[in-house]
């Protein structure tokens, strides 16, 4: 358990786990009641939740027929159909942003919105540190340094007070990332950008739905990148998108994301005119996403409601600490979050409370680690381009950064995560996510007896 479980993997088996009684809610339903004060499972007891868990990704008969329209219309390249044109409309419309570019992954998102903004080699983007990787690499990958502001550990975003003093004469661009889909803090944030004139791309590719004073995250920014990645809520096995309000931005997407061509043209028509990709999403998989942006809807209330039942719920067991969100926002949780105090656990620890959880038929992650311990950007900043790219000094100094990253290491050492899925299941399944929770509270001694 010390491992860190990978959040894709997790979300595939997610389907398939004293005193302190005296602060029990006099909401809770009797059966979860009884849950609590029996043993726990870890120590032979009966499971909290038996049953299993909503499983990801889902389909619907009714989507069969777009499917094999598209299949049977041979025309399955970008150029030559209009599903993904259809869906570009739709999400921008459900987004309320002026354009939107399909791509084929979220990491082919982030690579189209960098370029357009100008990061070029030797640039320096501030970025968040706890994020899936593939942000790290969408920086790294353009030969641009991936400068990391710290986690706020109340929120888990990122900390808008510490960018300011990461900023360089090669600083060009903010990259905030509206992890498990919880908004970021997007006004400082903008702000700063506007003060020292950097480009600000979102990192939305975990936030489909996320709200911000009153504006969907993804339209926040110059540049909003998704994902639609099976896990993701609304999955497509690959394909991602960018947003923005900026046609002269979205016309250079399309170019960059469709071979360097003129903006528009498919078929060579006219003539290359900048560098460029082929980073197109296919109609099969638009097809696919337009059939299910209804239920994206729908799937965000119900996952919206009973986080927030979570949340009232969690936030009264001590040691237990919901993710705070920036005033008048919405999360759209892809995983939900919290943050574990073992010494209100009697010293239980994080892995032995996920391994109690897992016994209760209740599966939960440890969220990402620290990564920029793990090799990745030894080995870039190792590489000849890098070398070549920033002084030793700069280099030296970027390494010795990592150690600055307090609020990231509070967050990677404590926090808890229950998948997106979980979210989707009845009322009554989540109240046995609170009552396993209580139980381990209430058998804490026990366990971390037993575990020691
Ligand atoms: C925060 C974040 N950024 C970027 C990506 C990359 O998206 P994709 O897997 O579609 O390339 C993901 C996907 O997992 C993500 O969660």
């Amino acid at each position: 358990m010390n491992k860190q479980i990978t959040r894709r993997g997790f979300i595939r088996n997610a389907a398939a786990g004293s005193a302190a009684l005296t602060w029990l809610s006099t909401q809770t339903a009797p059966r979860a009641l009884a849950a609590e004060t029996a043993k726990p499972a870890l120590l032979g007891g009966a499971p909290v939740h038996p049953g299993g868990w909503p499983s990801w990704p889902t389909w619907r008969e009714a989507w069969e027929p777009a499917v094999l329209k598209v299949l049977r219309s041979r025309r399955w390249f970008r150029g030559s159909g209009e599903n993904v044109g259809q869906f570009e409309t739709a999400y921008a419309q459900l987004l309320g942003a002026k354009r939107c570019l399909a791509t084929a992954s979220g990491t082919t998102a982030l690579l189209v919105s960098l370029h357009v903004m100008d990061v070029d080699a030797g640039d320096e983007v501030i970025v968040s540190p706890y994020t899936f990787i593939a942000t790290y690499n969408a920086i790294l990958v353009n030969k641009a340094l991936p400068v990391f502001a710290d986690t706020d550990p109340a929120t888990l975003t990122m900390d808008p007070a510490s960018i300011e003093s990461r900023i360089t004469d090669r600083t060009r661009a903010i990259l905030p990332v509206h992890i498990y889909g919880m908004p970021c803090d997007m006004d400082p944030i903008n702000a700063i950008a506007k003060k020292h004139k950097l480009a600000v791309v979102e990192d939305a590719c975990q936030a489909w739905l996320a709200e911000y004073k009153g504006r969907k995250c993804g339209v926040l920014g110059d540049l909003g990148c998704f994902s639609f990645q099976e896990s993701k809520h609304l999955p497509s096995g690959e394909g991602g998108a960018v947003t923005g309000d900026s046609d002269a931005l979205l016309d250079r997407c399309q170019s960059f994301h469709n071979c360097g061509r003129a903006y528009g043209s498919f078929r060579g028509e006219r003539s290359y005119f900048t560098r460029g990709s082929n980073y197109r999403m296919q109609h099969f998989q638009a097809a696919i996403l337009l059939q299910q942006l209804e239920k994206l809807v729908t799937d965000t209330a119900r996952r919206g409601e009973h986080a927030d039942y979570l949340t009232a719920e969690l936030k009264q067991i001590p040691g237990i600490q919901p993710a705070r969100l920036p005033d008048r926002s919405r999360a759209v949780w892809h995983l939900y979050p919290f943050r574990y105090d073992a010494s209100q656990f009697h010293g239980l620890s994080r892995d032995q409370f996920i391994r109690a959880l897992g016994a209760e038929g209740i599966p939960t992650s440890s969220g990402y680690a620290e990564q920029y311990h793990d090799g990745l950007l030894d080995e870039a900043i190792n590489s000849r381009g890098f070398k070549r790219l920033f002084s030793a000094e700069r280099l030296k100094a970027y390494r010795e950064s990592f150690n600055d990253l307090k609020g990231n290491r509070q967050v990677c050492a404590t926090t808890v995560a229950l998948t997106q899925n979980m979210l989707l299941a009845e009322r009554g399944d989540l109240e046995h996510i609170v009552a396993a929770i209580r139980k381990i509270h209430a058998h804490s001694a026990a366990l971390a007896k037993a575990a020691s």
